[in-house]
């Protein structure tokens, strides 16, 4: 993901985040890579539209999914698993076996993804987002439990 990519996404942004979307600048700091820890991607469709982005912070031996969206008429066709196995798999190439993500608790899309990848819940915080109250569930992925290779579903 370069500059060139964010009006895309924060036209996005409200649609697919309503109670947390993210401003520009909050991007522009994003793809200043602090510290070297982030990465971004993008995924375009088959006619090079502007398909959905992603991004990993990897902190010591910690990494976290920060962020990932797939515009609506292209979900369900394969593009956030794509950008997901992008993401383990630069994880794994960080020495990070760990990877955290926060879900909405009504996400069931989301977090029918992330379990099919191997991540569990492990916490929940309380009324995470607002206005609405809904709950975030903390949802971990450790790589040397899991039992699936880098970015790989499991039981695949
Ligand atoms: C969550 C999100 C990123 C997933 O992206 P996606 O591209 O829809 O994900 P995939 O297509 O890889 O998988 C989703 C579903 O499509 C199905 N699918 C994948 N490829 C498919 C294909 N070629 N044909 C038909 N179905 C397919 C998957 O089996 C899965 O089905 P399920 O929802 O019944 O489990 C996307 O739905 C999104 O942007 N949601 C709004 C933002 C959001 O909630 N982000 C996550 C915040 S934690």
């Amino acid at each position: 993901m370069t500059a060139d990519d964010v009006p895309e996404v924060l036209a996005l942004e409200p649609v697919l985040f309503p109670e947390e979307f993210w401003s520009e600048e909050a991007y522009r700091e994003e793809l200043a890579d602090p510290g070297g820890t982030r990465h971004y991607v993008v995924v375009e469709d088959d006619d090079g539209r502007f398909a959905g982005w992603a991004g990993l912070a990897a902190v010591g031996a910690q990494a976290d999914v920060l962020t990932i969206g797939v515009r609506p008429e292209l979900q369900g066709r394969g593009f956030g698993a794509r950008m997901l196995t992008a993401l383990l798999d630069e994880a794994a190439a960080r020495g990070c076996p760990e990877v955290f993500l926060d879900v909405r608790a009504d996400n069931d899309r989301a977090r029918r993804l992330y379990e099919r990848f191997g991540f569990t819940p492990v916490g929940v915080r309380k009324r995470y987002y607002q206005p609405s109250g809904v709950d975030a569930i903390v949802m971990v992925r450790d790589s040397r439990r899991s039992g699936a290779p880098a970015g790989q579903e499991v039981g695949k």
